[in-house]
């Protein structure tokens, strides 16, 4: 891999990245996946350093893929959860971040329910801060993950992203996922279009980079790949949503929308998936789905971030 000096110290969300760099990052990850099917899954890239996963809501595939990451590339790592932290006895965040600050860690991966709590931590302590989600704001590594998934997904067809469409359907107002995906899938190229109930369409969406489709039927023609959005129940106020089971009926994804869509579309879920009411429970587990291939480039996107920022002023890709 050709010398590529990182210039970040940060990973809070995909618009501090130009494309050259989000291009890198992805390429960088190809070769971790590469090690990452290896019998022995350990370089040691990152020996000698410690990560903090300071994950302050819940999580079962960013924590664990953080974590898998950090230790496959040889580095320390230390858990903190909101519920085994002092946050509960009234600690603030600016004290928490300097007191993980004072126990010299070179990375700290933040999940935080406060949007813009990885930027405030950012200024406040000199290790790298990777935001693994705040609040509604930005989820960047789950877009790198997505575009990886998508770019492996259209390479093996010896395609490009490049004028593909992506829909993203569901809970777009309360969602970092989606608004992290759509800076990173636009700037790679790709034709963003979004579908959600009038409720869960954010205002200023009008002025973001994408089409606004008012019908799911309409949204899904001819889509080269669907996005399905998990409901952010934690996040929204009372009186949004229909009754779930009509909510299900008019928004969830099926196999009869797929039809519709681009022959041989995928559909992509972040995760946690709620079947049956974000997506159908045979489409989840068709071969249209690529859930679970999105939870494994997470691995390996996952190692490319810790990696870069961990050998910023340094580093060679291991042997
Ligand atoms: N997609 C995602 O962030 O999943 P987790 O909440 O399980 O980390």
């Amino acid at each position: 891999m050709e010398n590529f000096p990182w210039p970040h110290k940060d990973l809070l969300d995909v618009d501090g990245l130009s494309i050259a760099e989000s291009q890198h990052l992805l390429d960088t990850a190809e070769q971790f996946q590469e090690i990452n099917s290896r019998a022995v899954k350990k370089v040691p890239a990152l020996r000698g350093k410690g990560v903090i996963l300071f994950f302050a809501e819940n999580s079962t595939r960013t924590k664990t893929s953080f974590d898998i990451a950090a230790k496959r590339l040889s580095a320390d790592t230390f858990s903190l959860g909101k519920n085994d932290s002092s946050l509960t006895k009234g600690e603030s965040l600016k004290d928490t971040a300097l007191t993980l600050q004072a126990m010299s860690p070179d990375i700290i991966v933040i999940r935080h329910a406060l949007s813009g709590a990885a930027s405030f931590l950012s200024d406040k302590v000199d290790s790298s801060i990777v935001n693994a989600g705040d609040g509604w704001h930005a989820h960047p590594t789950q877009a790198l993950l997505d575009a990886y998934t998508l770019r492996k997904y259209w390479r093996d067809k010896n395609q490009t992203m490049q004028g593909k469409s992506l829909l993203i359907v569901g809970d777009v107002a309360h969602s970092r996922v989606a608004r992290s995906n759509i800076k990173l899938m636009t700037a790679l190229g790709l034709q963003v279009r979004i579908f959600a109930p009038k409720t869960l369409l954010p205002k200023g969406a009008e002025h973001w980079p994408v089409q606004i489709f008012d019908s799911l039927d309409k949204a899904v023609r001819d889509a080269d790949a669907v996005m399905c959005l998990r409901l952010q129940l934690e996040r929204q106020a009372a009186g949004l949503l229909p009754h779930l089971s009509e909510y299900a009926e008019k928004f969830c994804l099926t196999r009869r929308l797929m039809d519709l869509a681009a022959p041989g579309a995928p559909v992509l879920h972040p995760g946690p998936m709620n079947r049956g009411l974000e997506v159908a429970d045979d489409l989840a587990d068709s071969s249209a789905s690529l859930v679970l291939d999105q939870v494994s480039a997470g691995v390996a996107v996952r190692m490319a971030v810790l990696f870069l920022l961990g050998t910023r002023k340094s580093g060679a890709f291991p042997a």
